[in-house]
């Protein structure tokens, strides 16, 4: 666990996002959009609904093949590669729902996570009975447990757990997986206020401990102002503003596109 410090200029992009295009038919979606992500910081996308957000995020992580542009990562060209050799590589993300496996413990969905990791080897992932792998992942997904604070509910159903702390363990499914980048879409979604706090925190700290960088999608400005360091504007799939929270706050172009939407901008 080594703490990092955010952004210095000299420091290369762990992400650069390059004219990227992606359409559905006559619909575009993402529309020549560019963006770069730095080590260590915690980077918001933001934008009215339709904005072309989580297109932007499917594209990042594989899900959806660019139209056309580039995804580069540790300054590789990584576009159109499918989700799990993304993952490998430690690029990770996590759903606008919380997508558990709701049936199982909610130690055995973390250690499901540990085994998307590169780790964790190929054979063992498929057959799933190497005992030295799966020592290893009890040890990680306890540890793991321990950090988001859920160690009192491991055997605990994933079905029962409340909805914050269900989203809590999402993202400690998503860190068993060794991310180097973690996209997290509207990790705050039906979140109270006191909710809200407390995974923001947890969110910080897995920068700051965990030494993961962090892009998120968020429509709580509030959240979003108190959280990122750097955050860019998306309207109609392209690039509207970038900057610093005050930055983008005060920028007239961006409250004129949340004031012509049904958004609740804040
Ligand atoms: N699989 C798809 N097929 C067709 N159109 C799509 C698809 N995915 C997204 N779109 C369209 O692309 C546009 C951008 O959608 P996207 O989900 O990326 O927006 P968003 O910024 O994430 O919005 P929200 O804040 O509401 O989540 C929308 O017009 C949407 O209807
Ligand atoms: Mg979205």
């Amino acid at each position: 666990m080594t703490p990092t410090t955010p952004m210095t200029p000299a420091e290369q992009p762990i992400l650069q996002v390059r004219d990227l295009v992606r359409a559905f038919g006559g619909i575009v979606a993402v529309d020549n959009f560019s963006l770069d992500v730095y080590p260590g910081t915690i980077h918001g996308l933001i934008g009215p609904n339709g904005a072309g957000k989580t297109t932007t995020f499917n594209v990042i992580s594989g899900f959806y093949a660019p139209s056309s542009g580039k995804v580069i990562y540790l300054g590789e060209d990584i576009s159109g590669r499918d989700t799990s050799a993304l993952a490998e590589l430690g690029l990770i993300r996590t759903f606008q729902g919380t997508t558990l496996f709701h049936q199982l413990s909610v130690l055995d969905n973390v250690r499901l996570g540990c085994h998307r990791s590169a780790k964790a080897g190929v054979v063992s992932r498929i057959l799933g009975r190497d005992r030295a792998t799966e020592d290893a992942a009890d040890e990680k997904a306890s540890g793991i447990l321990q950090f988001f604070a859920l160690q009192h509910l491991a055997e605990e159903l994933a079905a029962n757990l409340p909805h914050g702390y269900q989203r809590a363990l999402g993202m400690a499914v998503a860190l068993a997986a060794d991310p180097k980048l973690m996209l997290l879409d509207e990790p705050f979604t039906g979140m109270n206020p006191e909710e809200t706090k407390r995974m923001a925190k947890l969110v910080r700290r897995l920068r700051d401990e965990q030494g993961v960088t962090v892009m998120l999608i968020e429509h709580d400005m509030q959240a979003v102002m108190g959280l990122c360091e750097i955050i860019t504007v998306m309207n109609f799939g392209t690039r509207l503003a970038e900057g610093t929270p005050d930055e983008v706050r005060a920028n007239p172009a961006v409250i004129e596109a949340y004031l012509g939407s049904a958004v609740d901008a804040a």
